[in-house]
């Protein structure tokens, strides 16, 4: 084994592929730093990895490891449906319909922290089945005796429920297509292991001030004139918008896309200038398929895969020449007249959607990546040359993306998704910490005025506060019905909704420099910006499975409710005094309270007594 730092090492199982994670990590390890943290749980890497068998199957190579029955597992990326995977496979391949818990996700990130002290990083794009104590080898129940207890219930989850392996667990890491794989390994508790690996990724990122202010992503349908008239009304109504998001009608074609304006707005460089003027900054959205009218179609042509994308070329940007291209375009056609960020939309491959989205698996890239490769890398990539375009300009950007993967703490991007589960998006939230990664549980449509405003509280309290009102042409605030959105009627409550709504984005403006704060310390020491209870309260095993709070910097506890979840809850507040910051009532923790909260309330607890921010 290789140390690479403290707390750190690196083992080469086999013969490695070329196409890997480490190769495209474009930052530097933060080392130094890695070797100023505590390493709390000396000697259990070398006692696990002693332990790891490997193994060439037909389909790739396994790698074994024990498991103890009391171990807890977290990480594998952008996970919606709960935070300790112990017990559970997870398969991580990239997809933008993550509806069942498989392990399938828009970032499916190979790395994952037991709470027996260590985590694993596993340096493959392979689609990667990680089997948690799910499976034992054969010979283990040999002696087994036990004859059949009387039934207590009939069903499928009471059958399953009695078959999960109790016996000696181990963990089995399938990788298929290959013959070898580099293995980091981490030490410490869960925290250390996190930081631990997003140093070694490059440390986390500050994104700008306005990239943390309130986004709005105006209607599908909008040219130049509503778009202005969208942002004066912001003005015109004290709604602290910051970033303008433009949808694909701003191309002259899209789906794919050809990266030119189109007659919806006219002149394009006069509504950057005159947003500007405004205080906006703008965000444009984007596909990285190439339609043929796009300017450099024929540079790209050369260095794209086999396969079309929506009649669009897929680009190989593990070439140089690909990401050279695109990011020149970029930085001369939006960079430099001040758009000042990217979403990147549909790069998560699809396995459910009936059109033709995205490029088979057996693709061929001229990098010599194949379509399974690509697939796992394909945002990273795309991230790491927008990343690039912007500090060649010397600007910084905070953009968005629909795909992550490895080593993305450096990357200025949050990601977000067209599923809608307001509960799947908090716990999206929680495990997002334990991946190097950014989200954004967006609000789009709502049931009704108080859905908007339970949406609202958790968009405000995650790394980018907001508003995707792109199919509806008024804000929400305005009328949640769609239909009625779109022939521009109004609720009757509108006025109480927009007020609301306002207070909310302020009070997110008026937290800007604490949550500034915690990104600095991510930056600096890889410590997450918002994070799961059980990553600070390592001890407690009452949060061991925790995925509806979260602790939102060093001081704030949040505890989202959703509109199904009404006006209570019960909430669990670790060791110590907390401060409603709303209410100013003081609860004492290491219990679960019975708490009640109106809908234009929120359930956030505070360590210390009083608290700037809520007092403006
Ligand atoms: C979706 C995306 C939405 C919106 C829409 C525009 O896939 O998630 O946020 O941008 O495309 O067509």
């Amino acid at each position: 084994m290789e140390n690479i730092a403290k707390g750190i090492w690196k083992e080469v199982y086999g013969e490695p592929e070329v196409h890997v994670p480490t190769k495209y990590k474009k930052v530097a390890a933060k080392l130094d730093v890695v070797n100023e943290l505590s390493d709390s749980k000396e000697g259990i890497v070398e006692k696990t990895v002693k332990k790891i068998t490997f193994n060439k199957t037909v389909r790739g190579i396994t790698l074994t490891l024990p498991m103890m029955p009391t171990e807890d597992i977290y990480g594998f990326g952008l996970q919606f449906f709960g935070i300790n995977h112990a017990g559970k496979r997870r398969f991580l391949k990239v997809n933008s319909d993550p509806v069942a818990d498989t392990g399938e996700s828009h970032a499916p990130v190979p790395f994952y922290v037991s709470s027996a002290g260590y985590g694993i990083f596993v340096d493959t794009y392979r689609y990667t089945t990680f089997l948690m104590g799910t499976s034992t080898a054969k010979g283990a129940s040999r002696n087994m005796t036990q004859e059949n207890m009387p039934h207590e219930e009939f069903s499928e989850s009471a059958l399953y429920a009695l078959k999960r392996a109790k016996e000696e667990r181990k963990i089995i890491i399938d990788i298929p297509n290959t013959e070898g794989v580099t293995v980091f390994f981490f030490e410490g508790n869960i925290m250390e292991c996190v930081q631990r690996y997003n140093l070694l990724s490059g440390g986390g990122i500050v994104p700008p001030r306005w990239g943390l202010e309130p986004w709005y992503r105006i209607y599908g349908g909008s040219n130049q004139m509503s778009a202005m008239l969208i942002a004066k009304q912001f003005i015109h109504e004290n709604m602290p918008i910051k970033v303008i998001g433009i949808e694909p009608g701003w191309h002259s074609h899209s789906y794919s896309c050809t990266y030119k304006w189109s007659y919806l707005f006219p002149s394009a460089e006069k509504f950057i200038k005159s947003m500007d003027d405004m205080g906006f900054k703008l965000n444009l959205w984007e596909h990285l398929f190439v339609y043929p009218q796009a300017p450099f179609y024929k540079e790209i042509e050369e260095c794209a895969g086999d396969y079309e994308v929506w009649n669009g070329l897929v680009p190989d940007f593990a070439t140089d020449k690909a990401a050279d291209v695109f990011k020149q375009y970029h930085q001369k056609t939006f960079i430099d007249e001040g758009i000042s960020g990217f979403k990147l939309d549909e790069c998560d491959n699809s396995d459910y959607n009936p059109s033709n989205w995205s490029f088979p698996d057996c693709s061929q890239f001229p990098s010599g990546m194949d379509g399974e490769q690509m697939h796992q890398a394909i945002g990273v990539l795309y991230q790491n040359l927008i990343k690039e375009a912007f500090e060649e300009r010397g600007k910084a950007t905070y953009s968005e993306v629909r795909s992550s993967g490895a080593f993305a703490a450096p990357l200025p991007f949050v990601l977000y998704s067209d599923l809608y589960n307001h509960k799947q998006f908090i716990t999206a939230l929680v495990n997002s910490g334990f991946s190097g990664l950014l989200w954004c549980p967006e609000v789009r449509d709502c049931q009704n005025g108080d859905d908007l405003l339970r949406r609202l509280q958790t968009v405000i309290f995650s790394h980018q506060a907001l508003i995707n009102a792109w199919r509806i042409p008024n804000a929400p605030w305005k009328q949640t019905d769609i239909v009625k959105n779109l022939d521009d009627v109004q609720m009757d409550d509108a006025d109480y909704y927009t007020n609301e709504c306002r207070k909310l984005l302020e009070l997110r403006v008026s937290m800007i420099p604490y949550l500034e704060d915690s990104f600095k310390e991510y930056e600096k020491n890889g410590k997450p910006p918002i994070r799961a209870l059980v990553m600070d309260y390592p001890d407690d095993m009452n949060v061991v499975s925790i995925d509806d709070e979260y602790m939102f910097g060093d001081d704030i506890l949040v505890c989202p409710l959703t509109y199904e979840e009404g006006t209570s809850k019960e909430v669990y507040l670790p060791e110590g005094q907390w401060t409603n910051i709303f209410t100013k009532e003081k609860y004492q923790g290491a219990k679960k309270i019975h708490m009640k909260v109106p809908y234009n309330s929120m359930l956030v607890f505070s360590k210390k007594d009083s608290f700037d921010f809520i007092q403006k």
